[in-house]
């Protein structure tokens, strides 16, 4: 559909969603299929106008033109990363559309020996292939570190890593975020990167074959028992891997859910466009402006809920990070990030805000959630420990704040 035919509603959509992306401080982002629809010309201007970073190496128009770089150069970590885009072709609606999208593979043959001339230290490749196409794409040019896809549902809680390459996918529509650390050593040579996420997982599992063994009895099956052993020395193998290796990542996907403090000027955007407040927001907050008050400061006006809050695990949830330095990856589920007018500290607990957002100024109103939803509690309930085991529904049960 050539410009003009696509209709407003999906253009202020896609301008919202660069706008906000740019806001963000995205470094690249690959054109999506919903991103085509809009129109070429729109999305033109729209790299003009709001600077958004498109990299799509393998779309051209009719006469051969390219609209967008392929791939940009971009500080990472100390390093330089050739971040190059690919979007999937689709021939009936590109023609319509006025497009060329030519094929991944070969676009990728020419593209990323020019990425390699320029000396950069890694690539990144961005897709909305789906997850096979990518799996294929890493076993063939094993100089791509890291494939993040988009456009695709569900999102992968484990990255799969083949070869040297970690994909990775946090869904789609924006529901979720997804992050991935490792270090710049890593990154440039990647050669097969072990997820040290998975150690709690090994070593639960070495335990478990372990107990077994040591409860085996005489007429325990030979098969049975060389299954068990097989398990333990897999697990062992496993933590050799990941405890030895230099070449290492984590990564958690975690999701935006309306309680996420509204920043005032893209919800002001929200409203532009779709005449609504933005979803879950309350009166928006101007900058500067007390957004938390921590949890004593809702004590006075709701002391039951305050001494039944007290009693729960959640105000003690602190307890064991107790007396060390407090590990940031451990912060995000067992304490509160408090943001005053006067700085950022941290509440020692999962606190009210935890699960209602930021309450400073709300007297019933104002960014207070009043139900938080289930996304609220998968936050950090969300299989993080190997052994947890969260009944969602049991534990909503557990927490009613009650009345008073
Ligand atoms: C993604 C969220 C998340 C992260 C990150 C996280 N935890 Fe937890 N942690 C939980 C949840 C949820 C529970 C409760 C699990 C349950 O109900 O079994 C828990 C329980 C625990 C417990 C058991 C508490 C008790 O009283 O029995 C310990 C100890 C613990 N976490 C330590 C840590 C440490 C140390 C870190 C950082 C390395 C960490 N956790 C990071 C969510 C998290
Ligand atoms: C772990 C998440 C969580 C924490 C922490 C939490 N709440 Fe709640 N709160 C909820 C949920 C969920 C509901 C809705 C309960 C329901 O479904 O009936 C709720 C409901 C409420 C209500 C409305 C109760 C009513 O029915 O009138 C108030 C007021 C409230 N919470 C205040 C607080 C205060 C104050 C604190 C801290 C002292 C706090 N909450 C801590 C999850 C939480
Ligand atoms: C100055 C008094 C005051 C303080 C401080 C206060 N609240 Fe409230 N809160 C109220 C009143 C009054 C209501 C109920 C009236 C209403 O619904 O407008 C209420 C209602 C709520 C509700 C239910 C809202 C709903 O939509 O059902 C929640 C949740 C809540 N408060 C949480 C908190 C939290 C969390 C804090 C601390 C950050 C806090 N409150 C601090 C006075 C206060
Ligand atoms: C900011 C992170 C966070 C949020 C949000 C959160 N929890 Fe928790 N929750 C924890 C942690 C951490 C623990 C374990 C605390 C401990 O024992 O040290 C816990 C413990 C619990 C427990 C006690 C487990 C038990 O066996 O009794 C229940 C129940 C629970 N959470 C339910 C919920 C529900 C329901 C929600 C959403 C309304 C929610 N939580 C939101 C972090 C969170």
């Amino acid at each position: 559909m050539p410009d003009g035919a696509a209709g407003r509603p999906i253009r202020e959509r896609a301008a919202l969603i660069a706008r906000v992306m740019v806001y963000a401080g995205v470094a690249a982002a690959n054109v999506g299929r919903l991103d085509l629809a809009a129109g070429l010309g729109f999305l033109e201007a729209l790299a003009a106008g709001e600077r958004v970073p498109w990299v799509t190496a393998n779309l051209e128009t009719r006469d051969g033109r390219r609209p967008f770089p392929g791939w940009r150069a971009v500080r990472w970590g100390g390093l330089q990363v050739g971040v190059v885009g690919v979007t999937r072709p689709e021939p009936d609606q590109d023609r319509r559309l006025g497009i060329r999208v030519t094929d991944p593979v070969e676009t990728l043959a020419r593209v990323l020996p020019e990425i390699s001339a320029q000396g950069v230290d890694a690539v990144v490749l961005l897709s909305n292939l789906g997850l096979e196409r990518e799996k294929e794409l890493a076993r063939r040019y094993p100089q791509i570190r890291l494939i993040v896809g988009g456009g695709t549902y569900p999102y992968l809680p484990e990255p799969p890593v083949v070869g040297g390459t970690v994909i990775l996918h946090a869904g789609d529509r924006g529901r979720f975020l997804g992050v991935l650390e490792t270090d710049a050593a890593s990154l440039r040579e990647w050669s097969a990167p072990v997820n040290r996420d998975q150690e709690g997982v090994w070593t639960a599992r070495l335990a478990s074959a372990e107990a077994r063994l040591r409860k085996a009895s005489p007429d325990t099956a030979r098969a049975v028992l060389n299954a068990w052993n097989r398990q333990a020395a897999a697990a062992r193998a496993a933590l050799e891997r990941i405890r030895t290796s230099k070449v290492w990542f984590t990564h958690r996907i975690v999701p935006l859910s309306p309680d996420v403090a509204e920043i005032p000027e893209v919800a002001s955007w929200v409203r532009r466009v779709t005449g609504r407040p933005s979803p879950g927001a309350g009166s928006p907050q101007r900058p500067g402006q007390a957004t938390h008050t921590g949890s004593a400061g809702c004590r006075g006006c709701h002391p039951k809920v305050y001494r039944w809050w007290v009693s729960t695990r959640h105000a003690r949830a602190y307890g064991p990070l107790r007396g060390k330095r407090p590990d940031p990856r451990c912060l995000g589920c067992h304490a509160t990030r408090v943001v005053r007018a006067t700085g950022a500290s941290t509440e020692p607990a999962v606190g009210c805000e935890a699960c209602h957002g930021p309450g400073a100024k709300h007297r019933g109103a104002g960014n207070i959630v009043g139900v938080p939803p289930p996304a609220t509690c998968r936050r950090c309930h969300r299989g993080y420990h190997p052994n947890e085991v969260f009944d969602e529904e049991a534990a909503r049960t557990k927490i009613r704040c009650p009345k008073g």
